[in-house]
C-alpha cells in the first residue's frame, strides 16, 4: 500500500484585539498608507495578557480534532511550530499535550521561524509515510507581539498573533505529494531575535526583539521562493497550470505577488490573509489554509502549494492534493 498523509481536520484561532495601522501611527512615525502600500497589511490581531502560544494552540488544535471526528487518544505525535514558546522548556508541544489531556503520544516543538509549519508538515509526512505514525497533529502558534519592539517602525508594523492547526492521518488516498525544506545559517544577521537570558553579548537595547534588515530579506525571499516553486514542480513532474491554489507565508503582498507571477497564477487563486492578520510567522500558512478550507475555496481533490520563508534563513514548500 502507498501511504499518504491526508489532512483530515483544520483549525485556527485569532485573538480578539484588532490593532490597525492607524493605531500604530499614533505611537511611531508611520502611516496607514505607507504600511498598506509597502506590505499589504491593514491590521493585525494582538493576544490578550492571559494568552500564550499554548493557549492559542489549544483552541486551533481542538477545532482541527473536532472537524476530523477522531478521538484525541489516536494522535501519535504533536508537533508545534513556534518561535514564541510559553517556556524555554517544557516545549509548547508538551504543554499542548497536557492541555488536550492526551497521554500516549510524543510531543515536541520545531523552530524554523516563519517556515516552521512547513518543516512540521515535512517531519510529520516522513513519519506517516514510513508507517511509524498514523495520526499527527501540527500546530503553528505565535505571539509575535511580545517579541516586537513597538518603538521600531520597521518591524512593529509587520507582525501579528494567532494559531493554525492541521490533523494528518495515514491514508491510501492522496494527500501530501511532496515536501521540500531548506536552511542557510549564513543569513543570521539579516533577521534574528536574541534570547535575552541565554545570548552572549546581545545588544541590550534590542535583546528579545525582532531585528530585521527588511529590504535585504525581501530580495532573498523573492528569489528563494521562486526557486522552491521550480523544485516542487520538478519533483512532481507537474506543470504550474495544474496547481489550483497557492497558500503562501503571509509576510508581504509584494513577495506573494512575485511568487504568484512565477506560477502564472491569478491573485484569485492565492489565499491572502495578510491584510487583516499581518505576519503571524509559523502560524500564517496554516491559518490561511484553514480559512480557505472553511470558506469553501479549497475543495477536496484540488492541488494546493504551501510555501514559506523565514529567519535562518529557512524556506520550504508542501504540495498537497487535498
Ligand atoms: N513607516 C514609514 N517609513 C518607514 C517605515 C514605516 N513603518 N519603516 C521603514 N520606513 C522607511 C525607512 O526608514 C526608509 O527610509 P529612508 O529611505 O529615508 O532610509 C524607507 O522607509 C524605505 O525602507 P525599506 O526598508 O527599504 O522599505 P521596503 O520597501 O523594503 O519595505 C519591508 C520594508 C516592508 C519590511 C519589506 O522590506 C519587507 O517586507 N521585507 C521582507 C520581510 C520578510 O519577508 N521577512 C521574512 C519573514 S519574517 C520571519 O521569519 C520572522
Amino acid at each position: 500500500m502507498t501511504r499518504y498523509s491526508r489532512i483530515i481536520g483544520t483549525g485556527g484561532y485569532l485573538p480578539e484585539e484588532v490593532r490597525t495601522n492607524e493605531h500604530i501611527s499614533h505611537t511611531v512615525d508611520t502611516s496607514d498608507s505607507w504600511i498598506f502600500e509597502r506590505t499589504g497589511i491593514k491590521s493585525r490581531r494582538i493576544a490578550g495578557a492571559h494568552e500564550t502560544a499554548s493557549s492559542m494552540a489549544e483552541i486551533a488544535a481542538r477545532q482541527a480534532i473536532a472537524v476530523s471526528g477522531c478521538d484525541p487518544e489516536e494522535i501519535d505525535i504533536i508537533i508545534v511550530a513556534t518561535g514564541t514558546p510559553d517556556r524555554v522548556y517544557p516545549s509548547t508541544g508538551c504543554l499542548l499535550q497536557q492541555r488536550l489531556g492526551i497521554k500516549n503520544c510524543v510531543a515536541f516543538d520545531v523552530q524554523a521561524a516563519c517556515s516552521g509549519s512547513i518543516f512540521a508538515l515535512s517531519i510529520a509526512d516522513q513519519y506517516i509515510k514510513s508507517g511509524a505514525a498514523k495520526k499527527v497533529l501540527i500546530v503553528g502558534s505565535e505571539i509575535c507581539s511580545r517579541i516586537v519592539d513597538w518603538t521600531d517602525r520597521s518591524t512593529c508594523i509587520l507582525f501579528g498573533d494567532g494559531a493554525g492547526a492541521v490533523l494528518l492521518a495515514v491514508s491510501e488516498e492522496t494527500g501530501i505529494l511532496s515536501t521540500h525544506i531548506h536552511s542557510d545559517g549564513e543569513y543570521e544577521d539579516l533577521l534574528y531575535c536574541p534570547n535575552p537570558q541565554a545570548a552572549a553579548g546581545a545588544d541590550e537595547q534590542q535583546a528579545g526583539y525582532i531585528n530585521m534588515r527588511g529590504n535585504e530579506v525581501f530580495k532573498v525571499a523573492v528569489n528563494t521562493l521562486g526557486r522552491i516553486v521550480e523544485e516542487t514542480l520538478d519533483a512532481n513532474s507537474m506543470d504550474r497550470s495544474e496547481i489550483d491554489w497557492l497558500v503562501p507565508h503571509q509576510a508581504n503582498i509584494r513577495i506573494i505577488a512575485a511568487t504568484a507571477k512565477k506560477l502564472k497564477m491569478s491573485m484569485d487563486q492565492v489565499v491572502v490573509t495578510l491584510e487583516t492578520q499581518g505576519n503571524t510567522s509559523s502560524a500564517s500558512v496554516l491559518l490561511a489554509f484553514n480559512e480557505a478550507v472553511r470558506d469553501g475555496r479549497i475543495q477536496r481533490g484540488q492541488v494546493v502549494l504551501l510555501e514559506a520563508f523565514g529567519a535562518g534563513f529557512t524556506w520550504g514548500s508542501a504540495l498537497i492534493k487535498y
